[in-house]
């Protein structure tokens, strides 16, 4: 349970809100790189933090990710021209390269004082693991690229999967490191279920939390069904400020691992990139992973990412199927979890609920963002952001191991890199 007061202080993103201002110094994805594959491709709309954006490759091949609003008159110029080396707005022909400089004004010819102020604003990009990623924040505090381990594998050894969804961004984080649910919701679909169930039948795991320098870990700790006196099931998830979560990896390796991203689009809208990695450097089917998921653009998707499986339509939930088999009658992943996310309206009334001993992770997160929030304010290093920070060390994992055995031995985060005491501080 939140007071209103830390409610709004983590959930709101735009304008002037510390949350959002502190997450513009994050390296962010702003699409997926299939939706700028070509050169003069069609340009994409995006919304970012409550800012309106527009990413296009130009005729050259450099990306960029650009204010969507024209200075002109504030046409979009996602319905621009993409051509010759920079973007055209269609209403009367105003034309912009990726730095956001105008270079052409056809309607003010001659005006080239008038032209030369005329300047959109451009963000960094960066492509890596199939997304293009953008910087939004002041240009003197832009961090280190987050080099994962998965952003280094061929692009056949990973799939992505992009959703919109109608809900804050803390919301959306607070379905991926809930441990506890994916036995209820998601029963009988997980890609590891059989051998998770095979592994352990403990519903009720102990939950134990701890911060790291990049967010904060946990572990939900089972009695397995072999040698329950001498050993534990743990599984360590990852949280890491401020929207990224790291899944347990599958026991088994032939299966894939998964890592979740959720951008806050605004206060009410996040966009959701799910990743699902090799582990044993096979190639992944991204078609198949899209179909499984129910993500496939154009059949369970809209133009904007968004689902047709809504909360309009109840998710199309199956209450024969629910007497048949199904706990929960409706179809896919994703659908289980935002159908659950969005049925408790867009921004949740942290004020009146009731947690209980297996919330401790979204406990956790909460009192991690609002820490994170406040070191922002108080002009303090922020969390996750140190130079030295070995991003592709950083792991989830489970595992049945000796019951002495620290859960932190689990999916261990790169052991030799200690942050400065100072960063700290
Ligand atoms: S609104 Fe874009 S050129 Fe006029
Ligand atoms: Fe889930």
């Amino acid at each position: 349970m939140l007071s209103a007061e830390e409610n709004q202080l983590l959930t709101h993103v735009t304008g002037d809100a510390p949350m959002g201002q502190m997450m513009r110094r994050y390296w962010v994805p702003a699409c997926l790189s299939e939706e700028v594959a070509e050169p003069d491709c069609t340009p994409v709309r995006t919304t970012i933090l409550g800012e309106r954006l527009v990413v296009f490759r130009d005729t050259n091949g450099t990306l960029a990710v650009v204010d969507e609003r024209c200075p002109h008159r504030l046409a979009s110029l996602a319905l621009g021209r993409n051509e010759e080396g920079g973007l055209r707005c269609i209403y009367h022909g105003w034309k912009f390269n990726t730095a956001g400089a105008c270079v052409d004004m056809p309607t003010e010819p001659g005006a080239f004082g008038f032209r030369d102020r005329m300047k959109l604003t451009s963000y960094p990009t960066h492509e890596a693991g199939g997304m293009v990623w953008t910087y939004m924040g002041p240009a003197a505090d832009m961090p280190t690229f987050p080099e994962y381990d998965w952003m280094k594998l061929p692009r056949n050894q990973y799939a992505v999967i992009k959703v919109g969804e109608p809900v804050n961004y803390a919301q959306a984080i607070e379905g991926a490191i809930d441990s506890s649910h994916s036995w209820f919701l998601h029963q009988g679909i997980i890609w590891d279920w059989k051998k998770r169930a095979e592994t352990s039948m403990d519903t009720s795991p102990k939950m134990e939390a701890e911060d790291t320098d990049y967010g904060f870990r946990y572990a939900a700790i089972r009695v397995p069904v072999q040698n329950p006196d001498t050993e534990r099931y743990i599984r360590v998830t990852l949280f890491l400020v401020p929207y990224t979560a790291f899944i347990p990896r599958p026991l088994e390796k032939s299966k894939t691992a998964h890592v979740q991203i959720f951008v806050p689009v605004d206060n009410e809208h996040s966009t959701f990139y799910g990743i699902f990695f090799s582990q044993d450097g096979s190639v992944v089917d991204e078609d198949e992973i899209r179909r499984d998921h129910h993500t496939v653009p154009g059949v369970d998707l809209d133009r904007n990412w968004n689902k047709f499986a809504n909360v309009e339509n109840w998710f199309n939930q199956d209450r024969a199927a629910m007497k048949n088999g199904s706990f929960t009658g409706i179809n896919g992943f994703s659908n289980q979890d935002m159908a659950c996310q969005e049925s408790m309206g867009p921004i949740v009334d942290r004020t009146a609920e009731h947690l209980g001993t297996s919330d401790i992770a979204i406990i956790r997160m909460r009192k991690r963002m609002l820490e994170a929030v406040r070191r922002f304010q108080d002009g303090k290093p922020l969390i996750g952001l140190d130079p030295g920070m070995p991003y592709d060390k950083i792991r989830s994992e489970q595992l049945v191991v000796p019951v002495e055995q620290p859960w932190q031995s689990v999916g261990a985060y790169a052991g030799e890199y200690k942050p400065k005491a100072e960063a700290r501080t």
